[in-house]
């Protein structure tokens, strides 16, 4: 079964974001294995340590490289992706010449409480993720509205809307990760 990175921008322990993976990774068992990847023991990115990479980094980057694919799954910070995040995303694509991001399969989504929450941040993912020549599946997009009813305390998906849609978001991601291989 293909494999799937996936990375949370969020850091914290009760973190949304980290709960709708973990419900995408239950929707996406037939097609895919869903992998969560840390990034918070990543030190802040630092030309200086390129030369003998910190070992946080090293198994950062062996993990994307060992996927089929990445999925990013962001919480907006003031209106772009969270500082770890991108913090993740320069060391992915550092020393020169060894990035992990070209051509690799990639996708993106997000949560937070409002309609159309992270739809910014995501917008800027997108850029970033572009020019680092991330494959990236174009649609279908999903901003998440995060309400109560939405998962259940397992962090099943429950909302019947809201099912339809994320089960339609892996599949895409499936049969984006299966033309790319
Ligand atoms: C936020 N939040 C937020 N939400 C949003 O929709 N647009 C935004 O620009 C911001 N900005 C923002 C900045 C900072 C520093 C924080 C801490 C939060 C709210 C955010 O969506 C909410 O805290 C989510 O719960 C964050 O996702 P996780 O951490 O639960 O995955």
């Amino acid at each position: 079964m293909p494999t799937v990175a996936v990375i949370n921008g969020s850091l914290r322990q009760a973190s949304l974001n980290g709960r709708l993976a973990r419900a995408l990774a239950k929707l996406a068992v037939p097609h895919l294995e869903f992998r969560p990847l840390s990034i918070a023991d990543l030190p802040l990115y630092n030309q200086d340590n390129e030369a003998e990479l910190p070992a946080a980094v090293a198994r950062f980057k062996q993990e994307i490289a060992a996927a089929d694919a990445v999925l990013f799954v962001t919480p907006e910070h003031n209106r772009s992706i969270p500082a770890a995040l991108k913090n993740a995303i320069d060391w992915g694509s550092r020393p020169y010449g060894t990035s992990v991001w070209l051509d690799r399969p990639g996708a993106v989504i997000g949560t937070s409480a409002g309609t159309v929450g992270t739809a910014v941040a995501q917008a800027h993912l997108r850029a970033v993720l572009t020019s680092l020549g991330v494959a990236l599946m174009g649609r279908p997009e999903a901003y998440v509205a995060f309400k109560d009813g939405l998962l259940d305390e397992a962090d099943n998906v429950v909302d019947v809307t809201a099912l339809k849609t994320l089960n339609a978001y892996v599949e895409a991601l499936g049969r984006w990760v299966k033309r790319l291989a």
